[in-house]
């Protein structure tokens, strides 16, 4: 019917921040930081967990559980916008370091949202290469994105990643369909300055350089609108309802937007896989990395309905369904 799932992996930094680590750094405190966004503790990458090296670990990871070896991988796919250099993407290096000789590779930029446009992306190649393999990751290391001295931000993220293999099946597994959107107006409500240009005609002298800048409320309201109308939108297309969802994993943004969208779309809270209190938001590896999570948890058997959706700059936004 579609793409199908045949491994997955994850792999987060050694180093574990706590609430009371940012004690430390920032004017914050562990009360604050859990009630208003749920997370007690965030990855932070040292020396040699670059993002492609977690991004090769978790992909390492999903290819042992799938069965694939690297020769046989077609496409790697990374999503993701904390890369060590702009050019080279980061899935060449991880093409380099798996030895993924006949795989092209490029990456995703979605913010949050990378993995599941991602995801759409592999279902739409493999429905027309239907021997191919793909290898999908989402990965980041936010943590050299973040302004340490700014405590409405520096709480939020972490750093990690999270892969799939895919390949095409007959029959009732796989994807079944995707809602994705953008909108690029609403861009200055988080956003990400690149360096900035050494051609003198488009100097910015304002650029401040590559933290993540965020309107924090504003970004609340959204998400949780757009995430809810995206999900509502893609099971009535689909013809689905929400009860007959198996397990919903949402983009990890904070378990307050979590809990606001689970109570609109009105799925149960124990059909719905959280880890943000572990890793904070990991941008686009925290799809994969809680999916994987639920895998090894024996969260997801045969033909159960799985529900994904995610927000982030740009905006992007979207949701999608599959059959495991
Ligand atoms: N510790 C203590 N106090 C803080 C901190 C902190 N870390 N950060 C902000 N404050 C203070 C503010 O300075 C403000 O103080 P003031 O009233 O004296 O001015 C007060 O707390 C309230 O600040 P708000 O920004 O209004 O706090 P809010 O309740 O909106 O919570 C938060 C902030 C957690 C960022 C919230 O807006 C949020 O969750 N937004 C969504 C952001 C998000 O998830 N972004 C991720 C990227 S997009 C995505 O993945 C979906």
């Amino acid at each position: 019917m579609g793409a199908v799932i045949l491994g997955t992996g994850s792999c987060l930094p050694r180093r574990v921040l706590t609430n009371q680590d940012l004690e430390e750094i920032v004017d914050t405190n562990d009360e604050w930081i859990l009630s208003r966004t749920g997370i007690s503790t965030r990855r932070k990458s040292s020396k040699g967990e670059e993002t492609y090296r977690l991004a090769t670990v978790a992909a390492e990871n999903a290819m042992q559980m799938a069965g694939v070896t690297a020769d046989e991988i077609d496409l790697i796919i990374v999503a993701t916008i904390s890369s060590h250099m702009t050019m080279p993407s980061c899935a060449c290096f991880v093409q380099k370091e798996l030895g993924a000789n006949k795989a092209f590779a490029y990456d995703v930029n979605a913010a949050c949202s990378g993995f599941l446009f991602g995801m759409d992306n592999a279902d739409k190649y493999l429905r027309c290469e239907k021997g191919a393999k793909i290898l999908l990751i989402g990965a980041e290391t936010l943590s050299g994105r973040t302004n340490w001295e700014d405590r409405n931000t520096c709480i939020l993220f972490g750093d990690g990643a999270g892969a799939v293999v895919m390949e095409y099946e007959d029959g009732a597994r796989g994807i079944i369909g995707s809602n994705l959107r953008s909108d690029g107006s609403l861009w200055n409500l988080l956003y990400m300055h690149s360096a900035p240009s050494s051609n003198p005609d488009i100097f910015q002298a304002d650029n401040p350089g590559s933290h993540i800048m965020m309107e924090g409320r504003e970004v609340f309201k959204y998400a949780v609108k757009a995430m809810e109308g995206a999900v509502q939108e893609l099971l009535e297309r689909e013809n689905v309802s929400i009860s007959s969802v198996g397990l919903m994993i949402p983009h990890q943004a904070n378990i307050r937007i979590l809990k606001k969208l689970v109570s609109r779309i009105g799925i149960e809270e124990e059909k719905v896989f959280i880890n943000v209190q572990k890793y904070g938001n990991t941008s686009a590896a925290s799809i994969p990395i809680a999916l994987d999570e639920a895998n090894r948890a024996g969260r997801l058997q045969p033909d159960d309905l799985l529900l994904v959706c995610s927000f982030g700059g740009g905006f992007t936004w979207g949701a999608a369904l599959l059959r495991w």
